[in-house]
């Protein structure tokens, strides 16, 4: 019996035709973080960060999951034990696999919260600055996206499988944003072991027992294809 934790990050969608954000042509090349991406830069200019957070919406709704994101669902459905996803990616592309029980720590580009009173609805296609909260009719809306300098969420959740994993895998993630960045240790510290699957190698990829790497849509079924294989041998 193996307990899995993985960890996705932007690389798993990239094929899928979604942006990743430190690659070369990434979205921080094209766009501030400081102005789309923090409590402050929403503060400042909320009609851009609602902008920026509406195209990528658009452009996530016309995406497909891809071969990555389909045998991940293959994985937790096939496999004889827990396999726990934790991603730091706003899109829903792993749900549209079939995947379940996916934990958002960065957030989710479908939902909208009101920083008022802390209400969460499905967010409409295009958001506004106008936008009334449905609950305390406060103007106080926002996407419900955690920001640099905000707590990701679920953590306690996320630490917990970590530490009771058999195995930790970090998937298309540069290894460039705390506290996800931190997993692969975390992890270790706690005897688990680690695999990283990516392009190439990450900031963190030292980290981890074991590495492969190539396109994501090539090297994650291959892998869970040896995992469902091993199960079946034992
Ligand atoms: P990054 O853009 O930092 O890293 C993407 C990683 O995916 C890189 O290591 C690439 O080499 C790899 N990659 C690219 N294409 C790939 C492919 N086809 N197959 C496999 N790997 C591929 O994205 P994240 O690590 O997800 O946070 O970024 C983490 C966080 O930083 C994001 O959640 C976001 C961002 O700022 C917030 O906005 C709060």
């Amino acid at each position: 019996m193996t307990r899995i934790v993985i960890l996705t990050g932007a690389g798993i969608s990239a094929e899928s035709g979604l942006g990743t954000f430190r690659d070369q042509d990434g979205l921080w090349t094209k766009y501030d973080l400081d102005e789309v991406a923090t409590p402050e830069g929403f503060a400042r200019n909320p009609d851009l960060v609602h902008a920026f957070y509406n195209a990528r919406r658009t452009n996530c709704r016309s995406a497909q999951p891809n071969t990555a994101h389909e045998a991940l669902a293959k994985l937790q459905s096939a496999h004889s034990d827990d396999v726990t996803i934790v991603t730091q990616n706003v899109d829903d592309l792993h749900e549209r696999a079939g995947s379940t029980d996916v934990i958002h720590m960065h957030g989710n580009l479908n939902g909208a919260l009101c920083a008022g009173c802390d209400h969460r609805w499905p967010a409409p296609l295009e958001m506004s600055s106008a936008d009334l909260c449905p609950a305390c009719g406060n103007g106080s809306t926002r996407p419900d996206i955690v920001w640099f300098g905000e707590m990701p969420y679920a953590m306690d959740e996320i630490y917990q499988h970590l530490t009771e994993a058999d195995l930790f895998v970090a998937i298309g993630t540069s290894g460039n944003v705390y506290p996800a960045a931190g997993f692969a240790a975390e992890a270790r510290a706690a005897g688990v072991e680690t695999l990283e699957l990516n392009l190439e190698p990450s900031a963190t990829a030292g980290v981890f027992d074991k590495s492969r790497h190539g396109p994501a849509t090539a090297i994650v079924p291959q892998w869970v294809a040896e995992v469902l294989r091993a199960q079946k041998k034992a």
